[in-house]
């Protein structure tokens, strides 16, 4: 999808479809009092007559447009004025792409930012319009042997009042479509099958990702290499799986020698549980445990894009969790990386485990942060629901980067303790510390288990699990968190 800026004056801006913002108040502004003006009191017309014009989400195409160069005008309901926001610009966009899809228009021009957001600049409106709009638009059609008839949408005009900021509407425009491509990238990984999305497939998707953006360079470790490195963490989970383990690294330089960001990424392709295992309701959904590392690469190709000057590196373990005659049992105990040994407890506490070897990997590079990023519990999806990424830090700075970055991008992240009295049921009389306590408070109990190995990093943990996906109806992956990590690593001078 193509998004143009168009300056100019609203009403005589040709278009098949004026998107137009009402407000609950019913008062008419800006674009939509231009509108309503050169149709003489039509807008104001239809407001009066219909309940709950202006509420949010709410839509209405009108195709009797007389006296204004647009041949349908689309009044998207955008709740009381004095709220109007980011969030709610987002969600307006949202609902006007979705009242678009299938209705054979080509090309509209959005009106919903032409007044600005209180707060908002053109260049961050244009971002979060075009993250909208790419994101309402999203299908995973790619196994379907029909495919729903395509939106024909393909041309979204964001209009200004003059051409005083068209330059940065273009810069938001060019973030907005980085920060969708490189979601698409993340969900697109995420909605495919366990059968199809493999490790091997994340590495060869990374390999692709590298060849096709600049200042990238891929490789994939295989079980050979991991041995060598002694990560008997990662070989730990891998070993009742058939299809072979790789530990993806994407290194991205656009900032010369400087000490880069290592993201690790949680990439288990499929979690039954292991000899763990898990009980059969939902169990599909484990296919969605290799967000962490769909989001880590979206975020990757995103910065690319965008030839971003920073150096960062994405490490991203890749297995699946299955149960054999192979498998590690509970009770193994087992060496990881960093020299430290676990005893295993309980086989479905997998993240963890693939995750400290990969961050003990990442110190390798003296990374200035330390991320990982992982649908590591069950119990973050309680505390948080779907709505919030729990962020656990080390590092006072750097948890208030990251937490500005979400809200800046709309994914946003809620902090959670990681103190002490979280690492005290991980006690073990048989190893170091063992890989699962209590499932009480157990997402700090997880984020304790990997502060132990990244020493005095600065280092951040992010738990999607409640964010990654949705069920149900809506089931699919959503990209998160690429739009917070790639805001994060635009604002890095800051942090
Ligand atoms: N991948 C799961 C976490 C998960 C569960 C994410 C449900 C989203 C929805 C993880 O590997 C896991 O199984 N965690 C266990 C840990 C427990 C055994 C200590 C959990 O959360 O139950
Ligand atoms: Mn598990
Ligand atoms: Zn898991």
């Amino acid at each position: 999808m193509e998004f143009p800026v168009k300056p100019g004056e609203a009403a005589t801006q040709r278009t098949a479809c004026a998107i137009l913002p009402v407000f609950e108040d019913g008062q008419l502004r800006g674009a939509t009092r231009a509108y309503d003006t050169a149709s003489r009191g039509a807008i104001k017309k239809l407001i009066r007559g219909s309940d709950g014009a202006g509420r949010l989400g709410s839509t209405m195409m009108v195709h009797r447009t007389q006296g204004t160069a647009a041949e349908r005008w689309l009044l998207v309901g955008c709740g009381k004025h004095a709220e109007f926001n980011a969030t709610r610009l987002a969600s307006a966009v949202g609902s006007a792409v979705q009242a678009l899809r299938g209705s054979g228009v080509r090309e509209a021009i959005s009106y919903l930012a032409y007044e600005l957001p209180h707060g908002l600049s053109a260049r961050d409106a244009a971002r979060l319009a075009v993250g909208a709009a790419r994101g309402a638009i999203y299908r995973f059609e790619e196994l379907k042997s029909k495919r729903d008839p395509a939106t024909r949408l393909s041309r979204l005009g964001l209009a200004r009042p003059d051409g005083s900021d068209v330059r940065e509407t273009r810069e938001g425009i060019r973030i907005g479509t980085a920060i969708a491509n490189g979601t698409d990238l993340a969900r697109d990984l995420g909605n495919r099958p366990p059968n199809v999305c493999t490790p091997s497939h994340i590495a060869a998707t990374a390999k692709d990702v590298a060849k096709r953006l600049p200042n990238l360079k891929a490789q994939a470790l295989t079980e050979r290499d991991m041995e060598r490195l002694g990560m008997g963490a990662l070989l730990a989970v891998t070993r009742g799986a058939e299809e072979p383990a790789r530990l993806i690294v994407l290194e991205y330089r656009g900032a010369g020698d400087s000490a880069p960001v290592a993201i690790c990424g949680k990439g288990v392709t499929f979690d039954t549980g292991g000899i763990s295992l898990k009980p059969p309701a939902k169990m599909d959904e484990m296919k969605f445990d290799m967000c962490g590392a769909a989001g880590v690469l979206g975020a990757m190709a995103a910065i690319a894009e965008l030839e971003l000057p920073v150096n960062a590196v994405a490490i991203i373990p890749a297995c699946e969790n299955m149960p054999s005659g192979r498998a590690t049992r509970p009770g193994d105990v087992i060496k990881t990386m960093s020299g430290q040994t676990v005893e295993i407890i309980n086989t479905d506490a997998e993240g963890r485990l693939i995750l400290c070897d990969a961050l003990t990997y990442a110190r390798r590079y003296k990374p200035r942060y330390l991320l990982d990023v992982a649908t590591l519990t069950g119990a973050c999806v309680v505390a948080l629901g779907h709505v919030y990424t729990g962020l656990f830090a080390n590092d006072e700075r750097l948890a208030a980067a990251l937490l500005a970055a979400g809200e800046r991008s709309l994914d946003r992240a809620w902090r959670m303790p990681i103190g002490d009295e979280y690492g005290e049921t991980l006690k073990s009389n048989f190893a170091d510390f063992a890989n699962a306590g209590t499932r009480d408070g157990g997402a700090s109990v997880a984020a304790n288990f990997l502060s132990r190995f990244v020493d005095g990093t600065p280092w951040a943990h992010l738990d999607i699990a409640g964010v990654a996906w949705r069920a149900n109806a809506q089931k699919g992956a959503t990209g998160r968190p690429v739009p917070l990590l790639v805001d994060f690593l635009l604002n890095l001078d800051a942090a």
